[in-house]
């Protein structure tokens, strides 16, 4: 026995979120964690995932709910509603991936994503928030938001400044961006509920938001929230205008491959967050923080800890580098533990921790909720070139 509290993990998802969910498990120290298995709707790749692992494969998500405390949801953004109300309604805890959740169509198969009324999706992705904070809110289990930048260490860093010297942030501008998404499912808005701002932004977003909770719980017990929004999008790889060379990926069906959000917060202060797929040369990840007394760059990637120089592509054939480089030739910023400038094994970390020790973890299930109001008050700003939206106040 190592005293330490035990708690059984369960993933859902037998993809790419899954595999590093895995990993940063092993990396947790505060709580013995026991990773119990894994479903996803294909018995073929489950399978695959449970047995490279040495894990149980379940052929369903009860029975892996039954055997596990806290549910790991790595699925497309159009089933986490399901799946995290669902272990909630069993008094499960549940680390939810981002983006939270969204409006994801009315079903129809002639729903397209570019001409949807943008009213509705705000309410409707509004509404699929409520149900799953009201689920939380009657489950003993409690929602783990897994936005990995909360828990870099650079923005940690920039916690511990703010808190420590008081500081006002009057602006940040930050980015989420690269050459175009993995997941099959990312590029159709019945799945992935949007684009770069759905898919990335919201990573620099929810940074922006939680140093505003940060600055407000420090200096008056409360947060600082979002209150406004104006965006534009643009879809370049699917317009007539783009000549493809093969170096991003083209093959969205009805998303923006570009958004800019400009977003003002309740005491007057704003951030600048850019997403797009149009950036070669490496993910492209970071926030630039402007307060009253310092400013902070925080690169979440790529960052300078490490640089190679590799004369001949051949030399490196072996040798992980950094996500999503077209190559490993020349000089690179190689990284020597991505996982931990992305924050991913601190999260898993302060997870447990909370639900271990039963206390609100610091990325929660307000601050995805904000998120999310932000997101869809853009797609409505954006479809009216950029008019000013107000950010509906969700959980109130
Ligand atoms: N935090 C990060 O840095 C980060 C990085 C990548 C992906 N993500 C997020 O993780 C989530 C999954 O993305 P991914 O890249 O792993 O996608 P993926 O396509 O690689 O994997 C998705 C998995 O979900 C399974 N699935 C689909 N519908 C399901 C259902 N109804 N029930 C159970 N399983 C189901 C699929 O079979 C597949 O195994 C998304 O929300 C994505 O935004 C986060």
């Amino acid at each position: 026995m190592s005293g330490r509290p035990h708690l059984r993990a369960g993933i859902v998802g037998s993809g790419f979120a899954a595999a590093f969910h895995y990993e940063a498990l092993h990396r947790v120290y505060r709580v013995d964690v026991e990773i119990t298995g894994v479903f996803s709707p294909n018995a073929e790749k489950r399978g695959a995932f449970a047995n490279d692992r040495g894990i149980t494969a379940f052929d369903s998500l009860a029975a892996l709910i039954d055997a596990s405390d806290v549910i790991h949801v790595c699925t497309p953004p159009s089933t986490h509603e399901e799946i995290a109300v669902t272990a909630l309604a069993a008094g499960r805890s549940c680390i939810v991936e981002k983006p939270f959740t969204g409006f994801f169509g009315d079903g129809s198969k002639d729903f397209d994503g570019r001409t949807f009324d943008r009213e509705a999706g705000l309410r409707e992705a509004m509404a699929s928030v409520q149900r799953m904070l009201e689920a939380e809110r009657t489950s003993a289990g409690s929602i783990l938001y897994a936005e990995n930048w909360v828990y870099a260490p650079a923005i940690q860093k920039e916690r511990e400044i703010i808190e420590k010297t008081g500081a006002q942030i009057v602006w940040m501008h930050g980015e989420e961006s690269h050459s175009g998404s993995h997941s099959p499912y990312y590029g159709k808005w019945e799945h992935s509920g949007g684009g770069s701002i759905m898919g990335k932004a919201v990573h620099p977003l929810t940074a922006a938001l939680y140093l505003k909770k940060v600055e407000g719980r420090a200096r008056s017990g409360r947060p600082i929230r979002p209150v406004a929004v104006s965006a534009r999008t643009h879809a370049v790889t699917t317009s007539d205008w783009f000549r493809d060379e093969g170096h991003l990926r083209t093959s969205y069906t009805d998303i923006e491959d570009y958004g800019a959000v400009h977003v003002v917060f309740e005491d007057g202060s704003f951030a600048d967050i850019f997403a797009s797929e149009l950036v070669l040369g490496g993910v492209h990840n970071w926030i630039e923080v402007c307060t009253n007394n310092h400013r902070t760059v925080c690169n979440i990637n790529p960052n300078s800890a490490m640089q190679t120089y590799n004369p001949k592509e051949e030399n490196f054939r072996d040798i992980y580098v950094v996500e999503k480089t077209g190559t490993k030739q020349g000089w690179a910023f190689t990284s020597p533990d991505e996982e931990w400038f992305t924050g991913y094994q601190h999260e898993m970390n302060a997870f447990y921790s909370s639900v271990a020790d039963g206390h609100e973890p610091e990325s929660d299930s307000r601050l995805a909720a904000d998120t999310i109001a932000v997101v869809y008050a853009a797609y409505l700003s954006a479809a009216q070139w950029g008019r000013e939206v107000a950010v509906p106040q969700a959980g109130e």
